[in-house]
Order: C-alpha cells, then sequence, then structure tokens
C-alpha cells in the first residue's frame, strides 16, 4: 500500500499521542480509521470545500468563523470535500502553497484537528500524489488526504469517494488543462474497482448514520449541477445501502437537496473561499430545501437519535439547519 502506510509505526505513534486515533488494519480494500467519538458518545465535525487561495476571497473571514464555530460544538474533526489547492494544485510536496493556503490561514486553535481530506478535480491538475504524501504530515500534522478511505467515528461511518475520476469529460475533453491521473488509468477499471469496494463497505457497516463525502455533487442547482456519471453510478448505491447524507464540494455555494426516490439528502459545501458565481440550474427543484451562492461552511452534530446540520455565512451567521431524527430501536 502506498502512502500513508509507509512509514506507518511512527506516524501511527504521531498520530496516537496527538488526536487519540488508531488506525485499524483490516483485509478490506479501503484503508480504514478509527476516529473515537466524544465520551457522550456524541460526533461533531464541520465541513469547508474549495479553500485554498492563499486567505484571498473571503477564505480568511470563512477561516474565522470555522474557528468560532469549532471552539463552540468541541470539534471531533474537519472534513474537506476537495479543491483544496487554487488553481493547480500542489506542484510537489514542498509547494509553500500548503502553509501559506492551509497552515497559515486555519489558524485557530479549535481548528488544530484532523483534517480528513479528499481531491478535487483542480487538485488532480497539479501532483496529485503530493496531497497524499507523508511529507505534508510532516509540516502540518493535521493533513490527511488520500483518494477514497473510511472513518469509522464510531456513531458514524463515514466513506470519502475519490470522485474526479468519474467525470468522462476530464479525460476526453480536458479543455487545456493536464491531469494527474498516475494510479488511476485505466479509468474504467479503476471506478469499477472504487465502486466493488465502497459498496462491500457499506453492505458491511452498521453505523447508526452513513454517510458519503465526494468532491463532485451528485445533485446540485449551482453552476455545474448534476454530475451524470455519479447519478448513473454512485447514487445507485447509496439509496440502496440507506446513506444519510451525501457530502460535496465543487460548486462554490452552500445547499441541502432531498433525494426524491429515497431518504438520502445531499448537502454541498463547496464555499471556503471564491464563490458569487450568479448563475443556478433549473434541476432538482423538487427536492430543493436550501441554496446560498456566497462563502461559508458547514457544521455536522450526531448523536445517536439525532443529526443537526446548520450552514453559516461568511459572518458566521446560520442561514439553514437540516434537524432530523432516528429511533434508537427501529425494528419497535
Ligand atoms: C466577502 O463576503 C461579503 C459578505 O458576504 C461579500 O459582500 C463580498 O462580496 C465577499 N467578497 C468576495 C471577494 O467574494
Ligand atoms: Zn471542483
Amino acid at each position: 500500500m502506498a502512502g500513508f502506510y509507509d512509514k506507518p509505526m511512527i506516524l501511527c505513534l504521531i498520530f496516537t499521542i496527538s488526536f487519540g486515533l488508531f488506525l485499524s488494519y483490516t483485509s478490506a480494500e479501503l484503508q480504514r480509521f478509527l476516529h473515537p467519538a466524544k465520551t457522550d458518545g456524541s460526533l461533531s465535525f464541520l465541513v469547508i470545500g474549495d479553500w485554498g487561495r492563499r486567505g484571498y476571497f473571503n477564505q480568511s473571514e470563512v477561516a474565522f468563523q470555522m474557528g468560532k464555530t469549532a471552539e463552540k460544538l468541541d470539534i471531533n474533526f474537519v472534513i474537506s470535500t476537495g479543491d483544496n489547492f487554487y488553481d493547480n494544485g500542489l506542484i510537489d510536496e514542498n509547494d509553500a502553497a500548503f502553509e501559506e493556503s492551509f497552515t497559515k490561514i486555519y489558524t485557530a486553535k479549535s481548528l488544530q484537528k484532523h483534517w480528513y481530506s479528499v481531491l478535487g478535480n483542480h487538485d488532480y491538475r497539479g501532483d496529485a500524489e503530493a496531497q497524499l504524501s507523508p511529507v505534508l504530515r510532516k509540516i502540518d500534522s493535521r493533513w490527511l488526504c488520500l483518494r477514497s478511505f473510511i472513518v469509522n467515528a464510531e456513531v458514524a461511518e463515514i466513506f470519502f469517494v475519490d470522485t474526479t475520476p468519474f467525470v468522462n469529460e476530464y479525460f476526453t475533453d480536458a479543455d487545456g488543462h493536464k491531469y494527474d491521473w498516475r494510479e488511476i488509468t485505466p479509468q474504467k477499471s479503476y471506478v469499477t474497482n472504487l465502486l466493488k469496494d465502497l459498496e462491500l463497505a457499506l453492505m458491511e457497516s452498521t453505523a447508526k448514520w452513513r454517510i458519503v463525502v465526494g468532491h463532485h455533487a451528485i445533485r446540485s442547482v449551482g453552476h455545474h449541477g448534476d454530475t451524470q456519471e455519479l447519478v448513473k453510478e454512485l447514487l445507485p448505491v447509496l439509496q440502496a445501502n440507506d446513506i444519510d447524507f451525501y457530502i460535496n464540494g465543487h460548486d462554490h455555494c452552500l445547499e441541502h437537496i432531498s433525494d426524491t426516490e429515497s431518504r438520502v439528502q445531499f448537502l454541498t459545501s463547496g464555499a471556503g473561499s471564491k464563490a458569487w458565481r450568479g448563475d443556478t440550474t433549473e434541476l432538482n427543484r423538487e427536492g430543493l430545501n436550501f441554496f446560498y451562492d456566497g462563502q461559508g461552511f458547514m457544521s455536522v452534530q450526531l448523536c445517536l437519535t439525532e443529526a443537526k446540520i446548520d450552514f453559516y455565512d461568511v459572518s458566521g451567521k446560520v442561514l439553514h439547519r437540516l434537524h432530523t431524527s432516528k429511533q434508537l430501536h427501529p425494528s419497535i
């Protein structure tokens, strides 16, 4: 296994000391991490996407509000939905953009937690493997970016999916961009294997809340709209396995859309810096609960019976809340 397990003992020790995080080795294809919930069994985390612009476009303002909310909620970790570094990912492991857009921006004490991150399409336009490298974790030990992986946070299991390779257009009509497809080609078998691994892991999951995270939206009313490949290939897997939330970035906005065919809720948090695109699609009006075109972020609070998801703007104001509950024993 490449990347994270290159120096497993040292890293495991470092993570165990700093975060109480334990790696668990299983036979499953997707790498798994155990991140304990709070002592009362609850879990809270923030979600941010599409952010790395050296503080510009309100990135620093969003970071400041994230720090305040993270402190209030005593978060366990942060999730990044990708497009971590603009415009073209990182040049290499030593790219100063890593510190200029991450370490020096998200400085609040309350944000000194693990950042579980996926890659976005812009990240694939640079050295994609640099973001997965243990070298970055030496610079800033919060950083943990992998292509696809699972975080078991007890009350919830979170499945991170590398969605960029699903999108055919990046392969056939790259629009002048160069993508780092090392480890990805052939595309078809990469996607097929990923879906197979994901499906297996979802079927085995016994967590109360099941959350899937990817960069690209399945459903969106924002600029990019739906990602057809994900609607066709990923959505049926989520519907069949009783997923609660699909969380993504890519569209630089905040949104909450309900699936019209299942209980899946689509949540976009891609408003970490440049936003205000000013255009929407006419899709998904039926399931649309909330759309905000400006900057902001999202918080998720979970316990066995309840989920509270809040969307915040750049001033920290809550714009929308999704509150759902679950029975403790669904069979009764
Ligand atoms: C920053 O946020 C404010 C408040 O939403 C907004 O008016 C302003 O246009 C934003 N700046 C940029 C560069 O997006
Ligand atoms: Zn994107």
